[in-house]
């Protein structure tokens, strides 16, 4: 018999420090109007300067082992799933597990863009159902504020920090993972161009800011509209699931529009849809776990609930995973 697997435990962290729109107006030529219209974004919370990726894992993390009632000790592995990681080397996932004292831990960063959190569950839950590791944390922990160039208002008004984590592993039988679908399309609409080996860091690169995303938003746009509703019924079709089995859409939370699109090619209400994309701007990685946590912490999550994590990103990558909600 395979065991089954999912969610025991969630915990999220935000940075303190709030950038509103009307902020946005001061530092590039935009207007609350435009951003609201075009992408549903009214703030975004923005590390302190002190403040790096896996501090806001760590403290995600921290509340994810508290709410499964599972000790660092127990862990046999930590992903973290990030774009904005505190180094080149050593991993997120690493400095995480050290911090932690999760001393019998394996650790590695997987990096699938702000699809990282769907696919660091998709490998942790096969490695707990293959019964290689009992216990795996996986958080998605983003501090994009640091990569971004502040004066191109295409790109910085769409991002934030923050950070969100999940305890994975056995669960009850007929609950936890259903069904999960992953892709990519390899291609440059969506990257940091220096900085790794194709363009090391010199004088010119930093001159050109080649160190912040580049970004052709239309057609990361035209992607993501496809390829959200693609995804999520490949996933709902291995899970033997119809759309209006569903309960409730977690979606990447890069763009209102995005959203109602694929809630939409789901034949999804909006109320049976998490959406939290005007408090936190798009924090890649991180937006699925935070908006998962956010649910439970609202009560919004029932034991036996049929729910769908939904994201794409930067690779450009895919994911979807059906879960039946086990606590
Ligand atoms: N404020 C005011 N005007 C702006 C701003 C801004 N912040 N940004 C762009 N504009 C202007 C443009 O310059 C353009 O002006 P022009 O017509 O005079 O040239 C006009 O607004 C329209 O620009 P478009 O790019 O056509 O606007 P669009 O409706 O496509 O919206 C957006 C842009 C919001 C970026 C949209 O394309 C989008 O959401 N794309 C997806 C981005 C995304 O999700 N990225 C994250 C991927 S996940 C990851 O891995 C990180």
């Amino acid at each position: 018999m395979t065991r089954a697997v999912g969610i025991l435990g969630l915990g999220h962290y935000v940075p303190e420090k709030i950038i509103t729109n009307t902020d946005m107006e001061k530092i590039v030529e935009t207007s609350d109007e435009w951003i609201t219209e075009r992408t549903g974004i009214k703030q975004r919370h923005i590390a302190a300067p002190e403040e790096a990726t896996s501090d806001l894992a760590y403290n995600a993390a921290v509340e994810a082992l508290k709410d499964a009632g599972v000790a660092p000790e127990e862990l046999d592995l930590v992903i973290v799933g990030t774009a904005s990681s505190d180094y080149i080397f050593p991993s997120t996932a690493c400095l995480v597990q050290a911090r932690l004292g999760a001393k019998n831990a394996a650790a590695f960063d997987l990096a699938a863009g702000c699809s990282g959190f769907v696919y660091s569950l998709a490998v942790a839950s096969q490695m707990v159902k293959s019964g290689l590791y009992n216990k795996i944390l996986i958080i998605g922990a983003e501090t994009l504020s640091r990569i971004m160039n502040w004066t191109d208002r295409n790109t910085c008004v769409l991002f934030g920090d923050g950070a969100g984590a999940a305890v994975v592993g056995e669960v009850e039988e007929g609950y936890g993972v259903l069904g999960i679908d992953m892709g990519a399309d390899g291609g440059k609409f969506l990257l940091q161009p220096a900085g790794g080996s194709r363009n090391p860091a010199s004088e010119e690169t930093v001159a050109a800011k080649g160190h912040t995303i580049h970004m052709n938003g239309q057609e990361v746009f035209k992607f993501a509209i496809q390829i959200m509703g693609k995804t999520a019924k490949r996933a709902l079709a291995k899970a033997n699931m119809k759309p209006e089995e569903l309960d409730m859409l977690f979606p990447h939370q890069a763009n209102y529009r995005i959203i109602t699109s694929a809630a939409k090619r789901l034949k999804m209400p909006m109320d049976k849809v998490w959406v939290n994309v005007d408090k936190y701007a798009n924090t890649s990685a991180a937006s699925i776990p935070i908006a998962l946590c956010e649910a439970q912490k609202a009560g919004a999550l029932k034991k036996g609930d049929n729910i769908i994590l939904d994201g794409f990103g930067a690779g450009l990558t895919w994911a979807a995973i059906v879960l039946k909600w086990s606590k």
